[in-house]
């Protein structure tokens, strides 16, 4: 195709402005799907994706459109993940084209994650088309919003676009601005080969699909690739286009956006940001900026009924096949057996693969408290990552700690503001930024990841009711005053209650852990001590009274039938306990325990 015929861009929205609803109109408008194929949210294809509602996986879709000078054009549209854990996708998608709509809602106006995601496309060199969705809605204030676009991003917001992705109106000038205010591509056909790896996932019946975007040169079907990360070589058996449905075509030329598939057999020997060149002539330096997405949040995940643990390995190992940025590795726990240390790019991202194994393969799971990855550092001088409380070395050989910090955009309505900032300065972060736009706070915090981890996000729900929205970015590695503590249950150390704490916080969230885990451990026949330590010394402890009488004696020892159901259901719950010497704890504990209100 004719560069000068070729318009590539991306939605970039705060989740439920409308991106899908508004991609699923164009798509409609052009007739790219024939109607009675159309289905609702045709980009979301994963059903969990749906349930939730974001986006997680990028898709791509081919537009033909023929524009107010009668000249046909293909517009490529790349549909990124909406959500901070895929930040690094998100920036590679994005590089893969030129321009973008600035989707916002305008009964609602610009959310954090409006600002996150329009700042990596103003960073991608982006010419940026604003629509204003929803102004079918009487709430829609379209000047207001445009206002706040300029106030707040800083874009000239004048003409941008009044559109309603659910009546039809606008959609037809949208896609004539995309010819019309977004650039071109450009590139040489005949330079050597590069082609930007944007995306790969696995397809049961074509091994691995890689989606490219070809910057220099051609790439036809029968070629020998290379990655130029790790140089490994492929044949390529197919390329094409999404129309969305597949099809296939005999070449893609510079500015194109296509497949291609190689009998790959994993998602994991494709590297999102990666260069593919032709292992002949091929080109000689790779695309600038290719860094591997690196697991932050780390957690176990142990089958609750241990004769599932096999299940369990044949689950994760298929979930990893499709999914480069979840990492596992075997771990044994005194307490919970044998299951997995698994990373994860941020804790959406732990919660999709953690109910999918769930619900898919069907393996009931306990998961430890998640962590963040510490840098320690040795009095030899050595550094050891620690994505495990449970393997703190010894503190006589340890020097320092240190721990990722994140950046964090909270958007919120004054009325909130207060409790947004006590909740930021209880979680040790630093105040950057303060601004106002409109009834609006930004704040802008240094925050510990540790910190966010775990309940952050419903906290801040909880204290703006649901009218804050939050964006984090990973800034680095910072020394802190960091200690374990440990989680005693009737003298016995319970090792996947271990957390890391920052000292000063260790007496609250010790106290805090031992008086919820009082009222979620079922009383037994004995007294039981719960203790919270660091090193060796206690610095928080409750006792759990010994329950008195038989369970079954409210029963008045009549009603047999009532006593078998209540014994029954006592046989169910044992299923989700777990033993602990000679105490049994209840596997909700485990989380419930380490939430933090
Ligand atoms: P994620 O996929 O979660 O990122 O959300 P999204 O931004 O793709 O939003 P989506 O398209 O799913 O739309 C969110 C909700 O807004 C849905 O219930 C849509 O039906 C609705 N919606 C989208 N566009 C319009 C519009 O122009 N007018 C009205 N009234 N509703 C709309």
């Amino acid at each position: 195709t004719d560069l000068s015929r070729i318009r590539n861009f991306s939605i970039v929205a705060h989740i439920d402005h409308g991106k899908s609803t508004l991609a699923d109109r164009l798509i409609q408008e052009t007739n790219t799907v024939a109607e009675r194929d159309m289905k609702e949210q045709l980009l979301d294809a994963m059903d969990i994706e749906r349930e939730r509602g974001i986006t997680i996986k990028a898709n791509t879709v081919r537009i033909d459109f023929t524009a107010a000078d009668g000249q046909d054009y293909v517009l490529n549209l790349i549909d990124t993940p909406g959500h901070v854990d895929f930040a690094y996708e998100v920036s590679r998608s994005m590089r893969a084209v030129e321009g973008s709509l600035l989707v916002v809602d305008s009964t609602q106006g610009v959310e954090a994650q409006t600002l996150a995601n329009v700042y990596q496309a103003i960073d991608a060199d982006h010419e940026i088309v604003p629509v204003l969705n929803k102004i079918d809605l009487p709430a829609s204030e379209p000047d207001r919003v445009r206002e706040q676009i300029e106030d707040v991003i800083g874009l000239d917001a004048s003409d941008a676009l009044l559109v309603s992705a659910k009546t039809g109106e606008g959609i037809r000038e949208t896609l004539q601005a995309i010819v019309d205010r977004l650039p071109a591509p450009k590139g040489d056909p005949e330079a050597p080969l590069k082609a930007m790896l944007v995306d790969s996932w696995y397809d049961a019946y074509l091994g691995v699909i890689v989606l490219v975007r070809v910057i220099d040169g051609r790439l036809r079907k029968g070629e020998r690739v290379k990655m130029m990360s790790n140089g490994s070589v492929h044949h390529v058996d197919r390329i094409g286009v999404f129309r969305p449905a597949m099809t296939q075509v005999d070449e893609l030329g510079p500015g194109e956006i296509g497949f291609l598939t190689a009998s790959i057999k994993q998602v994991r020997d494709t590297r999102v940001g990666d260069t593919i060149t032709h292992e002949k002539k091929g080109a000689e330096t790779a695309l600038p900026g290719f860094k591997p997405s690196q697991p932050v949040v780390f957690c176990g995940l142990f089958p609750v009924d241990s004769a599932q643990f096999e299940d369990l390995r044949d689950a994760i190992e298929k979930l990893a096949l499709n999914d480069a940025s979840f990492s596992f590795e075997v771990e044994s726990s005194a307490a919970l057996g044998f299951g997995f240390r698994c990373g994860f790019l941020g804790l959406l991202h732990l919660e999709v693969i953690r109910d999918r194994i769930e619900r898919e393969y069907d393996i009931d799971l306990i998961t430890t408290a998640p962590s963040v990855v510490y840098h320690v550092y040795m009095k030899d001088g050595e550094m050891r990552e620690l994505h495990n409380p449970a393997d703190m070395p010894d503190l006589t050989h340890v020097d320092h700690l240190e721990e990722p910090r994140i950046k964090a955009t909270i958007l919120v309505p004054d009325d909130y503001l207060g409790d947004v900032l006590k909740l930021c300065q209880d979680r040790r972060g630093i105040q950057e930024d303060l601004t106002y736009a409109g009834p609006r706070a930004m704040v802008v915090y240094d925050l510990p990841l540790n910190e966010v981890v775990f309940d952050f996000y419903d906290r801040l729900k909880s204290v703006t009711k649901g009218y804050a929205s939050f964006d984090y970015q990973m800034t680095g590695y910072r020394q802190d005053n960091l200690v374990k503590m440990q989680i005693l249950v009737n003298e016995e150390p319970v090792d996947a209650l271990s957390v890391m704490v920052h000292r000063d916080r260790a007496e609250t969230r010790g106290r805090a852990m031992v008086e919820k885990l009082k009222d979620l451990i079922p009383r037994h026949m004995f007294k039981i001590p719960i203790q919270a330590a660091i090193g060796g010394k206690v610095i928080a402890r409750e006792t759990l009274a010994a329950l008195r009488k038989d369970v079954t004696a409210k029963c008045y020892g009549g009603d047999v039938s009532r006593k078998k159901k209540l014994l029954e259901k006592q046989k169910a719950g044992k299923k989700k306990m777990r033993q602990f010497g000679r105490v049994e704890i209840p596997q909700s504990a485990f989380i419930n325990a380490l939430k933090m209100d």
